[in-house]
């Protein structure tokens, strides 16, 4: 596989950047997510699908809470990016000092995002380095303010000391979520012998 030509393709791509945030008792927490997508056209029925690395604090919260809450991020709060996305939340309270209420669902909501979508989980896959959530949004709002963040406007924005926090990040998460698929597709049962249709 030409591995130069696929991080072309995914090059290609400018996703969104979401805030993802969960309450467990007494510990909230949340993460910066890319891998964050719309899965149900069904007004009545609105889903949405997160997959977020197992490694994550955010992640563990989210397991035993069965819900999180899921913010768009805009220019205007870019510095949720460094406070969210930059290091764990294990030993830290990362939402201290910001304003935020408690959703339908018990998951934390910063009053300042300008849009944010309650959800319950309905049904989540391990895949070795991710767990992907299938979840049911049970509220939501929006209102009108500043550009909503992508990647690549992320990027511009950062500066040189964040910008290399990223990249360390991004390198250390890859080696970790490599030997996370690696043992995973060694221990899977064979996915013909588990099909049912
Ligand atoms: C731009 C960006 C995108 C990210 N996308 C994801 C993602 O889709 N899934 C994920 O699990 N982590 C993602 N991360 C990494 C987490 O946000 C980061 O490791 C975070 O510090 C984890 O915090 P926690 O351990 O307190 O939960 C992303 C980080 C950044 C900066």
């Amino acid at each position: 596989m030409n591995v130069s030509q696929l991080s072309h393709i995914w090059a290609e791509v400018d996703p969104v950047v979401w805030l993802v945030t969960s309450r467990y008792g007494n510990a909230s927490g949340g993460l910066i997510a890319t891998f964050v997508n719309q899965a149900s056209i069904v007004p009545e029925c609105p889903r949405m699908v997160v997959g977020l690395s197992r490694q994550h604090h955010t992640t563990s919260l989210l397991d035993k809470s069965g819900a999180f809450a899921l913010h768009l991020v805009d220019e205007e709060h870019v510095d949720w990016i460094w406070r969210f996305g930059l290091h764990s939340g294990r030993n830290a309270d990362k939402l201290h000092g910001l304003d935020f209420d408690e959703g339908q669902t018990g998951s934390p909501i910063l009053s300042e995002a300008r849009c944010w979508l309650d959800c319950r989980v309905e049904a989540r896959l391990n895949t070795g380095d991710r767990t992907i959530y299938l979840a049911e949004v049970v509220d939501a709002d929006h209102r009108a303010g500043s550009p909503i963040l992508t990647v690549q406007r992320l990027l511009q924005l950062a500066p040189a000391d964040k910008l290399q926090l990223l990249n360390e990040l991004h390198e250390r998460d890859e080696k970790v979520d490599a030997q996370a698929i690696r043992a995973w597709r060694i221990q899977r049962p064979d996915p013909a012998s588990s099909c049912t249709v």
